[in-house]
Parts: C-alpha cells; sequence; structure tokens
C-alpha cells in the first residue's frame, strides 16, 4: 500500500460527509454513526474513522457529545440585518384581508397566537377566586361601579409598581377592558384624525389597527431587533412638529422582542417631554423578563406626567379576564372622561378576581409563567436552528415568548400561513405588523406553549413547508 493512502482516505470519508451537511442530508443536530458502525460501512480502519473525525471537528462542522457519540454541530442562528427600514412618509393605515384570514386560522394551531398556552395559567385558582368573589360581593353584579375601576385593584397594581421605581397614588390609575382599551383611549387623548404618530416597524397589528380606527396616520420609524426603536430616526421624526405622540413597547415588543436599553429610555422620555409629545407606552411583557432583574419601562424615567403607560393581566394571568390599566400622567383626568364614554366601567366581578389573586399566588405564578416561556422561546430557537434552512435569521430575545425569523429571500410567509394552516401549523406573517406591508419573508412564532413532541414535530413539519416555500418561489 503507497504511505498516503491513508492520508487520502480520511479526507475522502471527511469530505463524503462534509457534502452530505452541506446538501442538508445530515442536518443540524443530527447523530453520525459511530466510529465502529462508519469502519464497517465504509469498510476503512477505525484510525481513518477518527482522523476523519477530527478534521470534521477541526471544520466546525461536527461535534462530540460527552457519552453520546458524534453530531452535525448546530449552526448558532445568524442575526438579523441591523434595523428595518420603513418609509419615511406617514401613511393612512387599512387594516386588510390578510389580518381576518390570519385572525380565523391562528388559533387552530400552534405557534400563531401571541398569548401562554391555556395550561400555563392558573385556571384552578381563578375559578376558587371567581366563586368567592361571587359569594362574598354579590353587589359586584349589581352595580356599575366606579369608571376608574376598584379601589382594591388599583391598591394592588400601585404597589406592585413599585418594583419598576413608579410611585403611583390609586387615582393615578384607571383600569380597562384589557391592554387594547388602554391604548385606545391614549390615542384619542393625544391625537385626532389626520395627525401622525410614530410607532416601532415592525409594530403589534392590534396597534396598527388602532390607528387606522382613530384615523390616525402611522409613522414607521426604523428599530434594532435587539435595543429596539431608533432614537436618531425618532430624533430626526419629531423635530418638526409633525409627529403628534409615540406609541413604543420598549420592553420585548411584539413582534421583535426588542428590548430598549435603560439610557435609551431614559433619553427617549426626556427628548419626548422636551418636544412635549406624548409617550403612550405598552408594557404588557415587562414581568416576561428572562434575566433575574424586571427592565424599567420608560414610565420609571417620566417627571412631568409625559408618559401614558399601558398594561394588562392578559398574558400574565388570563385573557378571557380582560382587566387591563392605564396611568395616563398629565393626560389623566382626560382618560377617565374617555373610559367612561368608551365602555363606562371594567367588569367589577374580574377585577375582584385580580385583586384577590394578586394578593395571593400572583408572585409565584409569574415566577413559573417567565421560566416556562424562556424554555419555550430556548427550545424553539433550537428547533429552527435545527429545521429550518440556511440563511435563516433571528436574535434570541431576552424576554416574552415571541420570535420574529427572517426567512431566507425570497420566502413568501403568506403562503407559508396557508400551506401551514392545511396541516394545523399556524403562525403570524410579517406583512401583518407593518402599515405597508413589508417583511414578506418575515413570520412571527408565538412561543407560549409548553415544549411537547408534537411541538417538536409541527416546527419540523414548519422547517420541511419553508423549504418547499423556497423552492415555488
Ligand atoms: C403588544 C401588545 N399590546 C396589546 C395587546 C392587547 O392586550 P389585551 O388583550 O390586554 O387587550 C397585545 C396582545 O397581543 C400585544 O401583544
Amino acid at each position: 500500500m503507497n504511505a498516503t493512502t491513508p492520508t487520502l482516505l480520511y479526507q475522502h470519508l471527511a469530505d463524503d460527509v462534509a457534502s452530505m451537511i452541506a446538501s442538508g442530508t445530515l442536518r443540524p443536530g443530527d447523530k453520525l454513526p459511530s466510529l465502529r458502525e462508519m469502519r464497517t460501512r465504509r469498510q476503512v480502519s477505525l484510525t481513518t474513522v477518527t482522523e476523519a473525525f477530527r478534521v470534521l471537528e477541526d471544520r466546525g462542522l461536527i461535534e462530540a457529545r460527552p457519552q453520546s457519540g458524534f453530531y452535525v454541530r448546530r449552526r448558532p442562528p445568524l442575526p438579523l440585518p441591523a434595523q428595518s427600514s420603513p418609509s419615511p412618509e406617514p401613511s393612512l393605515v387599512s387594516v386588510n384581508a390578510l389580518l381576518w384570514r390570519y385572525m380565523r386560522i391562528a388559533h387552530a394551531g400552534t405557534f400563531g397566537c401571541a398569548v401562554p398556552a391555556a395550561e400555563l395559567f392558573p385556571g384552578a385558582q381563578l375559578q376558587k377566586l371567581t366563586s368567592e368573589a361571587l359569594r362574598r360581593h354579590s353587589h359586584l353584579l349589581s352595580d356599575y361601579g366606579k369608571p376608574a375601576g376598584l379601589d382594591s385593584l388599583r391598591r394592588q397594581i400601585a404597589r406592585r409598581a413599585l418594583g419598576w421605581g413608579g410611585r403611583l397614588a390609586v387615582d393615578d390609575i384607571i383600569v380597562t377592558n384589557g391592554c387594547i382599551e388602554a391604548l385606545s383611549l391614549c390615542l384619542r387623548a393625544v391625537a385626532q384624525a389626520g395627525d401622525v404618530v410614530a410607532i416601532e416597524s415592525p409594530t403589534y397589528f392590534g396597534v396598527l389597527q388602532l390607528l387606522e380606527s382613530h384615523g390616525v396616520k402611522a409613522l414607521e420609524i426604523p428599530t434594532h431587533p435587539v435595543s429596539g426603536v431608533s432614537l436618531e430616526a425618532l430624533e430626526l421624526a419629531t423635530r418638526h412638529g409633525q409627529v403628534k405622540a409615540c406609541l413604543l413597547t420598549p420592553n420585548f415588543s411584539n413582534p421583535l422582542g426588542s428590548l430598549m436599553p435603560e439610557a435609551n429610555k431614559r433619553a427617549l422620555v426626556e427628548m419626548l417631554a422636551e418636544r412635549n409629545i406624548p409617550l403612550i407606552e405598552d408594557d404588557i411583557y415587562g414581568e416576561f423578563h428572562f434575566g433575574r432583574e424586571r427592565p424599567l419601562p420608560a414610565k420609571a424615567f417620566d417627571t412631568c406626567g409625559n408618559v401614558l403607560y399601558c398594561s394588562s393581566f392578559t398574558k400574565m394571568i388570563s385573557p378571557g379576564l380582560r382587566v387591563g390599566w392605564v396611568c395616563g400622567g398629565r393626560y389623566q383626568a382626560k382618560l377617565e372622561v374617555l373610559k367612561y364614554i368608551n365602555s363606562f366601567t371594567t367588569p367589577a366581578l374580574m377585577q375582584q378576581v385580580v385583586a384577590q389573586f394578586l394578593e395571593s399566588g400572583f408572585d409565584r405564578h409569574i415566577r413559573r409563567l417567565r421560566r416556562a416561556c424562556a424554555d419555550q422561546v430556548a427550545q424553539t430557537i433550537d428547533g429552527i436552528e435545527r429545521y429550518f434552512p440556511a440563511g435563516t435569521r433571528l436574535n434570541p430575545p431576552q424576554g416574552g415568548y415571541v420570535l420574529w425569523v427572517a426567512l431566507p429571500e425570497g420566502a413568501n410567509a403568506v403562503a407559508l400561513m396557508e400551506t401551514a394552516a392545511q396541516e394545523n401549523i399556524s403562525l403570524a406573517p410579517g406583512a401583518l405588523f407593518s402599515a405597508r406591508e413589508g417583511f414578506a419573508n418575515c413570520i412571527r412564532l408565538s412561543c407560549g406553549a409548553p415544549w411537547t413532541p408534537q411541538q417538536a414535530n409541527a416546527l419540523r413539519r414548519l422547517g420541511e413547508l419553508v423549504d418547499a416555500n423556497l423552492q415555488d418561489t
């Protein structure tokens, strides 16, 4: 035998495995045959196989896992492009057929709705508290109650705000029918039809719907997937008095999951106060942090009442309660009138249940929910790395439970939504998150459900549908 033969053999073997990885026959996370199996299959020595695997390891293509063998190495996900680049012109919003189509199918399958799965909510405790509230406080059904809400609930909300440095009195809070009513009241308080409101790009489609219903124009501001709205772009956009208000989600935005650094929040609040432009802050995901500390909301830096802070218990306790709240700062009196005009009150029974749950049970529950969401997001990212085609991009968020995924160029997310729906897999296509239907190759995946083999299968299948979608284009 020629002295160079063993070298060629191990190189050939390494090249063969490398090309199987390149073609996708072997995918990230797949287990390779054992050294002995490989030796038998290829009829080579154990040394040749060991050497080939060493070469593949050096090339970063495979990895050894203790006591388990060799695996095709996972690709860390490519990050998203630096920031979005929406149109610099404000536009009227027209929520179109796509949203209604999405609404019809989003509930049918996994990854669609941005809400934790029912089993993660404290169902039994809420049932018990509801029966108790009915027994002990029957007037909750026979009275309208105060438009601003139950004092007991507002006291609990004010107490909890201390956790993020908020010094709120009971009367600084108005209870609303979910966060969406809080946002809607704020928009009415600060803007009129035809005004321009600056928003993130991409932004939650519910906000786009609100802008449409108020006849307000959307100015989409470039937004970074990690650090949120671009302060430079916002500074430019708000220089000449055209922008009447900003509506932003600084903590774990939907759909990006971005988190504005504290320094940016402070600068944002100061700049808008100087320019007398109110900031409507949506902090519905503030409690869903994966790190130890709850991120401060922009409201924590508000010294003159220019921030209208909105949130709800929808994602934390249960969506069916429809209990949210707003702290309107210097717009508080106006908001109280608007709340009365809009819906009189928020059902007092539900408020009482939330107040009781906040008093006992909530802290433990939210810690568990946070951990579950962090785990579900990590598992979904892992699955995307394994099952989605090369060129897929995302940034692991630091909180929340939605993932914004940019599929390789040419993917058609709306078509993907339709094919996936036929197999009971749901997702939100990127076009829903922009007034101008951008983000054609992006999808939002909700990781609200516990990770199960069914979830893993659905994600694997979705990866195959993405492959097919790319081949169709
Ligand atoms: C960012 C954001 N704001 C507001 C809402 C609406 O909240 P609620 O159901 O409490 O009205 C949602 C719901 O998905 C959301 O994602």
